[in-house]
Order: structure tokens, then sequence, then C-alpha cells
């Protein structure tokens, strides 16, 4: 099919941005701008991961080969969305493997972007850590690798302020020398808008109100003409326990929320205790740390600490493991890093069974077994353009080396969002204070009986966001018009 008649169709569908987003709706010069306002704000972002998966055990879903058809007819933006662990992280992985060589990945925040061995969209293009104006869109005549970059995955796109795809829109227009939104490139965004929003201060969210609607991504200037297609995945991988998954669908979207509260106060164990190995997650930075430390201080054992090391040039705004890591024999750990012999991956849980100088004996939590843990060497990349392979390769400019491992009894929601955890203690301490916030928490573990809480589940504590909620309605009334195997259907006839 031609990229015209391709277009004609899906924008006939109605996918179309300033169709479900709270942006002014006039159709007006300034407003396709992307960039114009003065610059007097500093936004911040914040942190993800995801866990690893090999490309042989990924099974090969439907939507993702009809998003390859797509790509591979220079369609201008696909939006992939669906519940926490519907395999959308994975998803990234599996394009990157088969688009290797032309593809530039971000994620709003420094964890999620060393997870998936990409770059913060910041770092990828050139943005300072504030409200983004015209003034800082750089002109990089010497990044190759973004003249010729074919495809543009964004992960985590839920945390990316409007503000931000703006500025990334902005710079690859001006670096890419074509006057189009993301100089004309494939842009993937990948995300759940009912999980964790983007971190938006006092003083941002009134500019972002007056210039935006909010700060969702879908309300950036540079897509509000732009049509596009969107894939929700429905089929859960992490969990696999239908009840459960069942529970979490509903919690996620606010539907029957006395009943599916109910169900989880009826079989999760409430304890001030929480089994071996379960890790405490709360919504703020302060229970976080006070837990850890009281956790710590209870082990009747010296501490040992270990600093870390940086070589070149590392951004130390993004340390995977503190610089000074304090452990002592009996403190609960959590891997950083993924083992490239398979022993553990990040996210996995253990206790500290023995402190050298260079080895740490750690008891995995699931399993028992010890491994020998050393110090480890994250590479920091630039991506550059190999003229002789015609690609986009990635070069090291630096590292930074330490023992792969946090204390980790305790961690913020925030930092969860992306991970799966086996055994989830929820303390919702002083409350949730964002929408999606216990949506996120319990959505972490496998299965209900890896769930442990220190309270009973109340409904004040699920905050469903409006706005995602009526995203989401106007998104699957469109898919519905032009399904993902009506699309597919219609690629494959074009393509004979
Ligand atoms: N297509 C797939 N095939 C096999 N396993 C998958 C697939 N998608 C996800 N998983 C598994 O499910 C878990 C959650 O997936 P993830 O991609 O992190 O979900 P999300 O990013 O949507 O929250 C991971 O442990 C992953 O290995
Ligand atoms: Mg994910």
């Amino acid at each position: 099919m031609d990229p015209f008649s391709l277009l004609a169709l899906v924008t006939a569908a109605g996918f179309v941005f300033s169709k479900v987003s709270s942006q002014s709706k006039e159709n007006n010069e300034t407003n396709r701008q992307e960039l114009t306002y003065s610059k007097d704000i500093v936004a911040r972002a914040k942190a993800a991961v995801i866990t690893e998966t090999n490309i042989s055990d990924i099974e090969v879903l439907p939507e993702y080969l009809l998003v390859k058809k797509l790509v591979q007819n220079n369609f201008p933006m696909i939006f992939i969305t669906g519940g926490a662990g519907t395999g959308k992280s994975t998803f990234v992985k599996w394009l990157l493997s088969e688009f290797k060589g032309t593809v530039l990945l971000g994620a709003p925040t420094a964890a999620a972007a060393v997870n998936i061995e990409g770059k913060t969209l910041h770092s990828l293009c050139q943005l300072p850590p504030a409200w983004i104006v015209k003034t800082d869109i750089k002109d990089a005549p010497r990044r190759r690798e973004i003249a010729e970059a074919k495809l543009l995955i964004i992960d985590e796109i839920s945390m990316v302020t409007a503000n931000l795809l703006d500025g990334v829109s902005a710079f690859f227009r001006l670096n890419k020398k074509i006057d189009k939104p993301f100089g004309g490139m494939t842009v993937i965004m990948i995300g759940d808008m009912f999980q964790l929003p983007p971190i938006v201060n006092n003083q941002t969210k009134d500019l972002f109100e007056r210039i935006y609607g909010s700060a969702k991504f879908y309300n950036a200037k540079c897509l509000s003409f732009s049509s596009y297609y969107a894939v929700e995945l429905n089929k859960t991988f992490r969990q696999t326990d239908q009840l459960f998954v069942d529970v979490l669908t509903k919690i996620r979207e606010g539907i029957d929320l006395e009943a599916s509260i109910s169900l989880i106060n009826r079989v999760c164990l409430i304890t001030d205790s929480p089994p071996f190995g379960a890790v405490w997650l709360s919504p703020r930075n302060v229970e976080v740390d006070s837990r850890n430390l009281t956790e710590l201080n209870k082990i009747d054992a010296p501490q040992r600490m270990y600093r870390g090391e940086i070589e070149g040039k590392f951004k130390d705004d993004r340390l995977p493991s503190p610089m000074e890591l304090v452990l002592k024999v009996g403190a609960q750990v959590m891997f950083t890093k993924n083992d490239p012999q398979r022993r553990w991956i990040n996210g996995t849980i253990g206790v500290v069974t023995k402190l050298n100088n260079d080895i740490i004996v750690v008891s995995l939590a699931q399993t028992g077994k010890l491994v020998d843990v050393e110090r480890t060497k994250w590479p920091e990349f630039n991506y550059a353009w190999a003229e002789d392979k015609c690609e986009i390769t990635r070069v090291e400019i630096g590292c930074y080396k330490q023992f792969p491992l946090v204390l980790a009894w305790a961690m913020t929601i925030h930092k969860s969002q992306g991970k799966t955890i086996e055994k989830v203690h929820l303390d919702l301490g002083s409350g949730s204070f964002e929408t999606g916030q216990t949506y996120v928490a319990l959505s972490r573990c496998r299965a209900i009986n890896g769930l442990s809480m220190t309270r009973y589940l109340k409904s004040t504590d699920i905050h469903v966001d409006k706005e995602s909620k009526a995203f989401y309605d106007e998104l699957r009334a469109i898919i519905k018009k032009l399904p993902p195997n009506d699309l597919l259907n219609r690629l494959d006839a074009a393509s004979f």
C-alpha cells in the first residue's frame, strides 16, 4: 500500500492525536509550533526498569508483526499501549533486534534508559533538564547517526511530558533537515497511560495547563495534526493467574473497585513482618530510606562500605548502584544488572552471606543458591554513524564500576514501575498520592499469593486518572473502526 493511502485510511478511522488530546483544537499556525515559549521552569524525570528476556524466548504476537510492517512502510507514528506486564518493554527489545542499525532508543528516565541500553531523551537530543524552548534545540552537524536514523523508539511514554516530546521532535526536525515532526522519521511510543504520570511540579503544572492542556505526551504540539496508528496489547505475560489478571485489569481502570479490593483484602496476608524475600513498596523516598536503614540497623554485624568508580564519562545522576554501597552480612539486596551467565537478572532479590574485598556472596531468595558477585561495569554509550557499515553503532565513552547490588528491603513505587518482583509487601505509609500508583505496586508480582500488605486496601488508595480514562475510551472506539487484523490484511493484500 502506498504511504498516502495508508495515512488516509488511518486518518479516516480517526487516528489523529488532536482528537484525543485536551489541548486547544484551534487549527492555527501558532498552535502548530513545537516550541515558542520563554525559559523559566525546571522539569524533572523519574525511574523505571525492565527485566531480562532472551530474544528466542519472546512469543511473537500478531501485533508485533503488524507494527514491523508499518515501520517497513515508513508509517510515521505508532502508539503501543497495554496494562502492566503485557510485554510492552519486551516488544521494544524485539523491535531493536528486528531493525538493528537503524534504531535510536530513548526513555524519559535514567533507569529506564540504562535498562534498555538506550539513552535518556534528554541526552539523546542534547536537551537541558528544564522547560525546553526553541533556543535549547542544538544543531549537531557531526552526529551522523541522528541524520541517518530511520526509527525512534520511546519506552515509558506515560512519563514523557508534552514539552519534552516537542523538544525531541524539534531536535530531529532541525538535525534531519526535514521540516516534519521528528524530521519525518518513524516514531514508536510505548507505555501505559494508567500507570504513573510524569513528575510535574506546581509551577510547571500551570504552564502545562496553559500551553498544552496537560503534561501528557499526546498533547505535544508535534503530534497535533499527525496521523498515527495505535495497538493495545491485551495478553498479560507477567501474571498467569487469571483471577489476579482480572482484578488488576479492573483496578487499573477503576472498574468494580469495591469487589476487586475486597478480593485482594480477603486473599492477601496483612502483616508487619512480611515473608522472607519480600520487597516493601512505598510511595515516598523517605519511607523507603527509613525502612532500608531500619532493617540494616537491626542486623548485629559489622558493616562494610564499597566505593564505586567512574572512568571516562558517566553521568553520576544515573548510577545504577550507589557510589557508597553500605552492606552487612544478612542485608537484603537486589541485583541491578543482568548476569551474563544468567544466574540472576536485574531485579533478582537475595541476601548477603559474605563480604570480601572483591567478592560478595549472595544467597538468591527464590532458590537459596549461593552466588559469587564481582564488581561489574556499566558502559555509557554514544551513538555514532559507521561509514563503512552504513549503520548506527554504539561507542563506549565511559563506564561505572561497582557491585551490581542495592539495599532492597524497600523501594519506591516509582522505581518499581517496569519491574517484575516475586514477592511484594505493599506499605502505603501516609497514602498513595499519584494516579496509577497503587496499580503499579500491585501489578509488580506474578501471582496474588506473592502479595502482602501492612493494612487493608481502601477504595481511596486507588486513584485513576480521569483524563487517561477518556483517552482510552476514545482510543478503543477508534481502534474498533480499524482493528489490527484489518490493517494487516489490507497491507498484505496491497503487497501482492
Ligand atoms: N512476547 C512475550 N513472550 C514471552 N514473554 C514475555 C513476552 N512479553 C512479556 N513477557 C514476559 O512478561 C514479563 C513482563 O513483560 P514486560 O515487557 O516487562 O511488560 P510491560 O513492559 O508491558 O510491563 C517479563 O518477565 C517478560 O519476560
Ligand atoms: Mg515496561
